[in-house]
């Protein structure tokens, strides 16, 4: 009765855009098991590569001061609490740590750092400033041209040594080398990159843009000279395959590698959103996924809450741009010239990745109606994180029983169209279960402590 009351007067004490029922018919059953544990997180994150970076930090007229605003926006734990950058390990001209190739594997390799990393490097280190455990998720869009059976860095291609191919040389070992280097560049400036990936959608040849192919067998022959280089340099840093365009296409490639006997010699399943939803666990072989690049891509700008968008159950989850002067729907910040709009995406983001911070667990949470979605992780303090998507038109009663859950401080933040992750209450409860409300198209995060 106490809990239903302080939750009714932090209600009563907003203006909402909805006709709220305090007595609303419809209820639903969650239940969460900390005891049933599953992932650990990783957290949320999004990417400046191809030179976005540049725009978010000044290159489309964006002031010092607002650069530093989007990007405290965006991996501030108190405000979008992402953790996550994904760098591209640039191989076009001006953009790539080796401006001239040699002409066979055992040439001189003149490796070049410009501080600038085509503003990548700005974005790591401000972002770092902001979030100092940030996860840096080092990842090539394809080798340099003159490694590649097409010796462009455009138009896919593969490596020259993998199976399949018919080169000269065999340049594995170089383009393992050469994704050393730039962890390399990056450990001289005080950067530890976390994660370090030879490719970009292997299975997707967009023909105009850096890229580079790859099925499973071929992703075992080149992981297989990678994997102990970079080990050997940076034992800490981890390897990951291999960012397919969907969770089906990436699942095919990992069936293949293991086939060819390559799973060791990889630690994390990358994967991007686009083709198809993952639907069921990956075969990794138990170890952890990231979702590294997803965003709508398709419509124009759009900042409105409950447009599109999506979540999966996996350790992390990267949108596609963080910060970009545009019309259209790619980036969670959007700018035009000095002026910039955040997402109503980013607040969903925040909604879980705020809460849920790096090393929480996943524990099982279930709903007993299918319009109420729930998850729910357990952060290495002890403190609980339960995000709810109420995905109806009407609010929900929700009853939710904790167990193996000791924390009984309870705070409540809502994001809909009018709220981005805005505190509604506080309170203390008692007992095992707890008596909230979820407004109607919203996303609600109960937190413990
Ligand atoms: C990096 O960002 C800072 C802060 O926004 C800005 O003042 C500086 O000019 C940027 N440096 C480069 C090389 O872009
Ligand atoms: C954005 O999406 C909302 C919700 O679907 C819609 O009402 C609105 O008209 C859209 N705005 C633009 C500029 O497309
Ligand atoms: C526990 O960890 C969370 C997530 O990092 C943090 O927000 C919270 O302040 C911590 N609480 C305590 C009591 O240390
Ligand atoms: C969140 O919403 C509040 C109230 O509308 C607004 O004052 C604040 O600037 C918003 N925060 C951000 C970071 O946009």
């Amino acid at each position: 009765m106490k809990i239903k009351f302080s939750v009714y007067l932090a209600l009563l004490g907003q203006s909402s855009a909805w006709s709220y029922t305090p007595s609303s018919k419809y209820a639903a059953n969650i239940k969460i098991n900390a005891h049933q544990t599953y992932q650990t997180m990783i957290g949320g994150g999004c990417s400046g590569a191809f030179g976005v970076a540049c725009q978010q930090f000044g290159s489309s007229g964006l002031s010092p001061d607002n650069q530093q605003r989007v990007t405290q926006i965006l991996f501030d734990e108190n405000i979008g609490g992402l953790s996550i950058v994904r760098n591209d390990i640039g191989s076009s001209p001006g953009t790539t740590i080796l401006p001239t190739c040699p002409a066979t594997p055992q040439g001189k390799f003149n490796y070049v750092w410009d501080g600038s990393d085509n503003c990548q490097f700005n974005l790591t280190k401000t972002a770092l400033k902001y979030n100092p455990e940030l996860y840096v998720y080092a990842d090539a869009w394809s080798a340099p041209g003159c490694m590649k059976t097409v010796g462009t860095e455009n138009l896919g291609g593969q490596i020259c040594g993998v199976r399949g191919t018919n080169c000269d040389h065999d340049w594995r070992q170089a383009y393992a080398d050469y994704l050393v280097q730039y962890v390399r560049f990056y450990k001289e400036e005080g950067i530890d990159i976390s994660l370090l990936g030879a490719w970009n959608e292997p299975d997707f040849n967009p023909f105009t843009y850096e890229s580079m192919l790859s099925d499973g067998y071929q992703a075992k022959d080149f992981l297989e000279v990678l994997y102990p280089t970079l080990k050997k340099a940076f034992p800490k840093v981890d390897v990951s395959c291999c960012d397919a365009t969907g969770a089906r296409q990436e699942r095919n490639i990992l069936y293949e590698l293991q086939q060819a006997g390559g799973e060791k010699y990889f630690d994390i399943a990358t994967w991007h959103n686009y083709q198809s939803n993952p639907e069921r666990p990956f075969n990794s072989g138990g170890k952890p996924n990231i979702q590294t690049e997803w965003a709508d891509g398709t419509g124009p700008w759009n900042s409105t809450w409950d447009y599109s968008g999506q979540l999966a159950d996996t350790s992390g989850y990267t949108h596609w741009w963080c910060v970009q002067d545009t019309t259209g729907d790619n980036a969670l910040i959007r700018l035009r010239g000095n002026n910039y709009e955040v997402s109503s995406r980013l607040w969903a983001f925040a909604q879980y990745f705020r809460f849920a911070r790096p090393g929480s667990v996943r524990v099982d949470a279930t709903s007993d109606v299918e319009n109420v979605y729930v998850t729910a992780y357990v952060n290495k303090n002890g403190t609980v994180a339960i995000p709810v998507i109420n995905a109806a038109h009407f609010p929900y009663d929700l009853t939710i029983n904790l167990e193996g859950i000791k924390k009984r401080k309870l705070s409540e933040y809502l994001t809909d169209n009018t709220h981005n992750v805005t505190l509604q209450s506080r309170y203390k409860i008692s007992g095992s279960s707890l008596k909230v409300t979820v407004e109607p198209r919203a996303m609600k995060t109960f937190w413990l402590e």
